[in-house]
């Protein structure tokens, strides 16, 4: 595997499975591994807030037995203290990976680049492949196999879409993504994982009607309209996104037995209803529970030695 996980494309077909298969193995039997990274340290840098994801890394290094050390968007100042390079050339002496959550994607490509550790993506304006990884984790567990899935994505084409259209390529899972005008997908990414995802049977539908979208649909995914960094365009982005609401009426639209998937935080009455978040359908606890697992996995691999 790559030094780095900065993105689920990073992975081939067996290495995506084996992270899944890792991240059920660690997840049935958490005492097996209790010291497999004794001694490690990760570097844990925040730009932007979180509760899961630094919730998931700490506790995953502890109980992995190494540690992890927080450092606030205030502690370091990416690119204005210092350079993305002169961090990872400090960091790299004293600690065994680096996990990084912050806006330009090529800030981690460049931490990435020059430090001689392994680095994780925990979210950038791109993309938030661990979380998709956690999803697909759960997709595995709630529905069995991922290859004749359909998973239903509605509402803003953006870093958490781009990773479930990344690793739904490698598991063989359809797509169907509905946007509003302007808010597609990437349409590199979308081209790459078409043709990355032939090998699979992969297919993405990019369409404008949520209902079309989730017809068929084994699993409906939505995430907030407006992201960290994009707060001022909140108001403009409710009035477009109105009609991507994944209300009751729409999740009937979707398969009998359809479950309903989200990343969270999620902003109840806006892109769901309390109704969805809250009904027998919502898996979206597993999937946050499943953010420890998978994350688990990768660190593993990444700075230890697995079974
Ligand atoms: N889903 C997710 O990444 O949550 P946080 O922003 O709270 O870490
Ligand atoms: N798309 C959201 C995901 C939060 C986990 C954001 O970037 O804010």
């Amino acid at each position: 595997m790559t030094k780095d996980f900065l993105a689920v494309s990073d992975l081939s077909v067996y290495e995506f499975h084996r992270v899944l298969d890792l991240a059920l193995e660690v997840k049935a039997k958490p005492r097996r591994y209790r010291n497999a990274l004794e001694g490690k340290v990760l570097a844990m840098i925040f730009e932007k807030p979180s509760l899961r994801t630094r919730m998931t890394f700490e506790v995953g290094m502890l109980q992995l037995g190494g540690e992890a050390v927080y450092l606030s968007p205030s502690d370091i100042q990416m690119g204005k203290r210092e350079t993305p390079a002169d961090i990872a050339h400090n960091l790299e002496r004293w600690t065994d990976g680096i996990m990084i959550r912050t806006f330009a994607h090529s800030i981690a490509v460049e931490l990435a680049a020059a430090a001689r550790i392994p680095v994780i993506n925990a979210l950038t304006d791109l993309l938030h492949p661990c979380q998709a990884l956690a999803d697909f984790l759960t997709l595995k567990e709630k529905k069995g196999g991922l290859s004749a899935l359909k998973l239903a994505y509605i509402g803003d084409g953006n870093n958490v879409c781009h990773s479930l259209i990344n690793a739904a390529a490698r598991a063989g899972t359809r797509m169907a993504v509905a946007t509003p005008k302007g808010y597609e997908p990437s349409a590199e990414i979308v081209e790459r994982a078409r043709e990355e995802g032939r090998e699979t049977g992969f297919a993405v539908d990019v369409v404008r009607d949520p209902a079309e979208a989730v017809s068929g649909a084994d699993a409906v995914y939505t995430d907030v309209w407006a992201s960290m960094g994009q707060e001022s365009e909140k108001q403009k982005r409710a009035r477009l996104f109105a009609r991507y609401r994944v209300t009751a009426a729409l999740m009937a639209k979707a398969k009998p037995g359809a479950v309903f998937m989200h990343c969270l935080p999620a902003h109840r009455g806006e892109e769901v209803t309390a109704e969805v978040l809250d009904s027998p359908a919502s898996v979206v606890f597993d999937q946050a529970e499943n953010r420890l697992h998978a994350q688990k996995a990768i660190m593993l691999i990444l700075m230890g030695k697995t079974k």
